[in-house]
């Protein structure tokens, strides 16, 4: 039986606070006029106290698993893509699922630059076509806010914080996932780039002094390498998946410069109005920046059941992907249809992994109490333990 992704939940987040270009006026020698031309963005959000990518991806989800009706625990992975997660150790990812309540289910990051979300979209796909898994939660989650020098005119005024998420179910109905195109150019790998914080240059007085903890970019080399693979990936999946781009309704490109999107399409042969564009709001929120479009795509009645889309993305690696993704119609009880049509052997299987799970949470939780109820008990018995054995005394030999 042939297994389909489908999209089945999707959600966003950014946090309130905006930051323009006029504000940006105050701070660099740049200005709006500048900004506008050469990239197209008006704002951007910044990440307020207490927030950070964690807080925002979970955010994302919750909406996500409430427009998929289905709750934290039924999710078989999570994969959060990011570049800037809260630590270098632990994995964002296992943060995110306890926040979420999702206990024992496997949970990843994924870097691959702005192109994360479409690397984890794909990685989803591939778990589901395979039979290994049913319900994928991807995130796309960005504070890129805290890795931009924000007295470098270059760069600080292209970025924006923000989250969004997606559930990926496993259906019959073809579908979903039609083709796609992942690639990455590792000889380019410092034309975006922190130059330090990691084992090739450890924190030091020099990472403070000279800020080489914030992103540094050859801007035009980017500029250049964004322009050739967003157009020839998305001509080669729409190819891949037997289409031409008059059947693609809607193309959602990475939100990096509104010139590299309208070159894309004007190469593609798209009129803007089949174009998803939020930049001026958000500016580039790296790997968050296409599942935010996408959310906001739907929100806006611009994706319907029947519908090809293309979204593309490139970034720091340098890596690229694409995909074609026919949208299916969303049922309003996707996991029992699901479920009931299935046959008995894998209806059993995915009863048994639910129960199996619950028991592994139950199980951790017990184990929890149990252990704080005998810490006195351990306490007791180790004292017990490291009580010296009287030393058996030589007989008392009596001298006459
Ligand atoms: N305000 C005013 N002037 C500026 C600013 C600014 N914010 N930034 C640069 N300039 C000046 C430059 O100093 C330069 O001045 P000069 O001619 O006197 O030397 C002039 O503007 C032109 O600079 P360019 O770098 O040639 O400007 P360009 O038109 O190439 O635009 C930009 C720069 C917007 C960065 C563009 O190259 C670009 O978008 N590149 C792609 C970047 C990108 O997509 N990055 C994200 C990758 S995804 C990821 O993984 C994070």
């Amino acid at each position: 039986m042939q297994r389909y992704s489908r999209i089945t939940g999707w959600g966003m987040y950014v946090p309130e606070r905006r930051l323009t270009n006029f504000d940006l006026e105050k701070m660099v020698d740049t200005s709006d006029k500048w900004i506008v031309e050469r990239t197209g963005i008006r704002e951007r959000r910044i990440i307020g106290p207490g927030e950070t990518t964690r807080t925002m991806a979970v955010a994302a989800s919750r909406r996500a698993l409430e427009v998929a009706g289905i709750e934290p625990i039924d999710l078989d992975l999570i994969i959060a893509a990011t570049s800037s997660p809260d630590h270098l150790l632990p994995t964002v990812a296992t943060q995110i699922q306890a926040d979420l309540g999702a206990v024992g289910v496997p949970a990843f990051a994924l870097v691959a630059g702005c192109t994360g979300f479409m690397y984890g979209l794909v990685v989803a796909h591939q778990f589901i076509a395979s039979g290994a898994y049913d319900r994928v939660l991807v995130i796309g989650a960005e504070t890129i806010s805290k890795a931009v020098n924000w007295e470098d005119r270059t760069t600080c005024v292209l970025f924006g914080d923000g989250a969004g998420a997606v559930v990926v179910e496993a259906s019959q109905t073809p579908g979903g996932l039609m083709s796609f195109e992942l690639g990455a150019d590792g000889r380019d790998w410092d034309a975006l780039m922190i130059p330090a914080g990691g084992v090739a240059h450890p924190p030091d007085m020099e990472m403070i002094e000279k800020k080489l903890y914030t992103i540094r970019m050859n801007g035009r080399a980017v500029f250049r390498f964004a322009t050739r693979v967003m157009t020839e990936a998305s001509r080669r999946v729409i190819t891949q998946a037997g289409l031409t781009p008059d059947d693609i309704a809607l193309l959602i490109p990475h939100q990096a410069n509104l010139r590299i999107i309208e070159y894309a399409a004007k190469k593609l042969g798209f009129p803007m109005d089949r174009v998803m564009v939020n930049i001026d709001r958000y500016g580039n929120t790296s790997t968050a920046s296409i599942p935010i479009a996408l959310v906001e795509a739907l929100e806006q009645g611009r994706i319907k059941p029947g519908d090809n889309v293309v979204m593309v993305g490139f970034g720091a690696g340098l890596t690229w992907g694409a995909v074609v993704w026919h949208w299916q119609p969303v049922e309003t009880d996707t996991a029992a249809i699901l479920v009931e049509d299935w046959p008995i052997p894998q209806r059993l299987q995915s009863s048994l992994r639910r129960v199996r799970t619950q028991a592994w949470n139950a199980r951790v939780a017990l184990s929890e109490k149990a252990t704080l109820a005998l810490i006195p008990l351990y306490t007791w018995t180790h004292r017990l333990k490291k009580k010296v054995p009287r030393p058996s005394l030589p007989p008392i030999v009596k001298k006459k």
